[in-house]
């Protein structure tokens, strides 16, 4: 999913060089035009030093797409997780592929069978609590396959709802409740046609229509379930100006878990990578909720994931939108949507002109 041109010289900082390395491709000064080092040579820490003073003390230097991966990969304090490896060693992938068998039994009996997704939820619940949140937040925010959507995101949904109730200081039963109501929240659409779901492109007025059916029909296959259960997961597209739908209900006649689960839904559907638009970075998206927030979206929920999300994902690799990788090192949470970030050895204050595209995973 590298964006980076692996043969194109690219600026990059002269502080990744590392005792130890092997120079894959040439390295040019902060200039570009004159050889610092040559392929095939293996550097050691007097040498840089040596190439720092070469280069009249400038932090950037040109290197290879290719040597700027690897000394990103290679620094200690960088390190450059690849999603699939992570979602296999956590169990990520057990728990996605399970969602997916869930929801075409749901969609085969017509009907979600309360004790065994109970059990499905309890497990969740349970990957959450031994998980670090680190890791979580790395999960969700990782670019993903655009075919596995409805599964990954019931299961995103399930973990971001736990998370923010976590971080709101809930209880265990209550955050688990959370967790179940975001797994369920859209199953609705597995009675949506496929060719209406992916369509690679803007919807027609009609097909947005029948979209819209999915929550209700959430509402109607989880018949066995508790009330409030069922109203939360029905009720995820309401929003607090009563602009939303299905029964366009507005502020308090929207209970807390939808108006959690409206956020988590939303936050993770912006993230992603779908058949008719691109990525967006988590920052971007948390700028965009608290923009919508002050007329659809619980600004105490957006505010909670704000306060918790982003401290996570300091010192992070991210593409950014000249197709560079850089790592973000600060943020303010009053601009959230334009954090600081390294980028060949200079600390930048991102802007609509150069921003973050996406998390970088490597995969
Ligand atoms: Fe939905």
């Amino acid at each position: 999913m590298s964006e980076i041109n692996e043969n194109l010289l690219m600026s990059s900082s002269i502080n990744l060089l590392y005792d130890g390395m092997v120079v894959q491709d040439d390295i040019f000064d902060f200039g570009g035009d004159r050889l610092l080092v040559r392929n095939g040579t293996l550097i050691n820490d007097i040498q840089i030093e040596r190439i720092k003073r070469l280069n009249s003390g400038n932090e950037s230097i040109y290197v290879t797409g290719r040597t700027h991966k690897a000394m990103l990969s290679k620094r200690p304090d960088i390190e450059i997780k690849s999603r699939s490896e992570v979602e296999e060693a956590t169990g990520y992938t057990v728990f996605k592929d399970e969602a997916l068998k869930r929801l075409e039994e749901i969609a085969a009996k017509q009907t979600v069978d309360m004790d065994s997704l109970q059990i499905f939820s309890d497990d969740l619940a349970n990957h959450l609590e031994s998980t670090p949140p680190e890791v979580i937040i790395f999960l969700l925010n990782a670019m993903a396959p655009v075919d596995e959507y409805l599964q990954r995101h019931s299961v995103n949904v399930g973990l971001l709802n736990g998370l923010i109730g976590r971080w709101m200081g809930m209880s265990k039963n209550e955050a688990d409740k959370l967790i179940l109501i975001g797994l369920l929240h859209d199953c609705g659409k597995i009675l949506i046609p496929t060719k209406i779901l992916n369509a690679p492109r803007r919807l027609t007025t009609v097909e947005f229509e029948v979209i819209k059916k999915h929550s209700a029909f959430t509402f109607d296959l989880m018949s066995e379930f508790p009330e409030p259960v069922r109203n939360a997961a029905g009720d995820h597209h309401e929003r607090l100006n009563g602009a939303g739908y299905t029964h366009h209900l507005n502020d308090e006649k929207i209970s807390l878990e939808a108006r959690i689960t409206a956020v988590s839904d939303s936050y993770d559907a912006m993230v992603s990578q779908r058949s008719y638009k691109g990525p967006q970075s988590p920052f971007s998206v948390l700028a965009q909720l608290s923009d919508i927030g002050r007329i659809g979206f619980d600004q105490d929920v957006v505010e909670t994931l704000i306060k918790n999300m982003p401290q996570e994902l300091l010192n992070k690799p991210v593409m950014m939108s000249d197709g560079t990788i850089g790592i973000i090192t600060k943020y303010h949470p009053d601009d959230i949507g334009y954090p600081m970030v390294s980028m060949g050895g200079k600390i930048i204050k991102t802007n609509s002109d150069l921003y973050i595209v996406s998390m970088f995973n490597d995969d």
